[in-house]
């Protein structure tokens, strides 16, 4: 296709222009020891290069705007709920969507309806609000994701799947206790990894078996959609709305942060088709969120949404959202850094366990690292590991599996020359690797969710 040539062009051109305040190296020190060292607490101006997520950071086309200007605020009924109605069942026609602010809250809702103490809800790799919103009803968040996806330089196509036999085990073991099985298209936490068509058929053919429902947490169901599309075995002359609208037929329902692939600022859904779920969900949204046909948004957003859904599926989109990530993945791969590999959707993971080996992984490799990429070079990236999923609800801590840097490319936002400075700085810090030092948690811990509010103390 447009792989004549080596460069990636953005398909779009830049019509509003954002200014980023450059920093000093000094300065950068003073405001990250400020924040108790965690990047979460710095003001966004102090950041040059913002890859701390891809949620909701992403640019907004011409015509997003435009929809926006279509928003209708009526409070029931309106217009703009019909639009978003039609675009997100174009590609997920389940009998029923339930409109939220965000991810989250469609999580929050579904996992309040059918979890609790004594269930138990496997997944290839729960995110980490996922986890704590099953976890918050008292049941448990299990993940089984197949050995590749755990090991960080394993090549396999599809490293987010989920390991059939160990779900077979699982729901022989506990059927009773387990009221949906979860699989995230692309797996974020296990480094932004597709899920082949294949796999969701074989997951589909167990539940079917044990009775059970089967959700996506659909995020990334557009790059997913990509990665089929491009690495499975008769998949590739296919358009991608058709892709993922076999993905749905496999599914009984889903959670969606439109943050992500919706292409928007804002915005979720839970989609089902159980009826009675439905109800008791859209129950508790009434009393959390809004009336079924806004949910947490503005009639605004549900435009922006359902415009960012027609966008998210095109090819000359997903083309270059893919290569351009890869394209920060190979530099790195080149310049020596350990990374996870096959180079996920979303992001590049730095696995700053294998770089750091002197810091063991109670001292939180990842923090160190990203802590030194924003010093260095104004990066915000973030630590996925140990700080991140090491800690129990009993309040002991272990190591993660793996101690990552996520290096998050907001969608249509940065250019080629801004992903070649982040490629120099990468690669200057990773010169220097032993010289970086581990962290501890200043005590009181924050109680769930630890790695967004935490105040750390570097170690000597
Ligand atoms: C896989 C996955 N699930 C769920 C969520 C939660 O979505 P939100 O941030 O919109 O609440 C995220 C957000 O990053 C995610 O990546």
């Amino acid at each position: 296709m447009m792989d004549r040539f080596r460069t990636i062009i953005e398909p779009f051109r830049i019509h509003a222009v954002e200014p980023i305040r450059m920093s000093t190296r000094e300065e950068r020190q003073t405001a990250i020891s400020a924040a108790g060292w965690n990047l979460f607490g710095l003001h966004a101006d102090d950041v040059l290069i913002d890859l701390l997520t891809d949620s909701g950071t992403g640019a907004m086309s011409r015509d997003q705007w435009a929809a926006i200007q279509h928003g209708d605020e009526s409070y029931a009924g309106s217009p703009s709920w019909f639009v978003f109605l039609e675009a997100v069942t174009a590609l997920w026609p389940f009998r029923h969507v339930i409109p939220t602010h965000q991810g989250r809250a469609a999580e929050k809702i579904l996992f309040s309806v059918i979890g609790g103490p004594g269930k138990v809800i496997p997944n290839n790799t729960h995110f980490d609000t996922t986890r704590a919103n099953i976890e918050a009803t008292g049941a448990e968040a299990v993940d089984l994701v197949i050995a590749e996806g755990r090991d960080p330089s394993a090549l396999h196509p599809f490293k987010g799947n989920l390991d059939v036999a160990a779900l077979e085990a699982l729901l022989a073991a506990r059927a009773d206790d387990i009221p949906v099985v979860l699989v995230t298209v692309t797996n974020n936490s296990g480094g932004g990894q597709p899920v082949s068509l294949e796999n969701l058929r074989a997951v589909r053919a167990v539940c079917e078996r044990y009775g059970k429902p089967l959700f996506l947490d659909a995020c990334r169901f557009a790059e997913n959609a990509w990665f089929i599309k491009t690495r499975e075995p008769g998949q590739a002359g296919r358009d991608i709305p058709d892709i993922v609208r076999d993905m749905a037929a496999l599914a009984d329902g889903m959670t969606m942060s439109a943050k992500k692939d919706g292409l928007a600022n804002i915005g979720g859904w839970l989609a089902l088709d159980d009826d009675a779920i439905a109800e008791s969900c859209r129950n508790l949204l009434i009393l959390t969120e809004g009336f079924p046909t806004y949910g947490g948004l503005a009639g605004r957003d549900l435009e922006a949404i359902a415009q960012g859904l027609r966008e998210v599926v095109q090819d000359d989109y997903l083309h270059y959202r893919i290569r351009s990530t890869a394209y920060l993945g190979e530099a790195l791969d080149a310049a020596g850094v350990p990374l996870v590999k096959p180079f996920g959707g979303h992001a590049v993971y730095l696995d700053a366990r294998a770089l750091l080996p002197h810091i063991p992984p109670l001292a939180y490799p990842g923090q160190a690292l990203a802590v030194a990429l924003y010093i260095e070079g104004g990066i915000r990236g973030c630590e996925i590991g140990t700080v991140m999923f090491g800690r129990h609800p009993d309040g002991s801590e272990t190591p993660a599996s793996m101690d990552l840097v996520r290096l998050a490319i907001p969608r249509r936002t940065y250019t080629q020359s801004h992903i070649d400075y982040v490629i120099e700085v990468v690669s200057r810090v990773a010169a220097r690797a032993t010289d970086l030092r581990g962290f501890r948690i200043a005590e009181p811990q924050p109680s769930a969710l630890r790695h967004f509010t935490a105040r750390f103390e570097p170690l000597a």
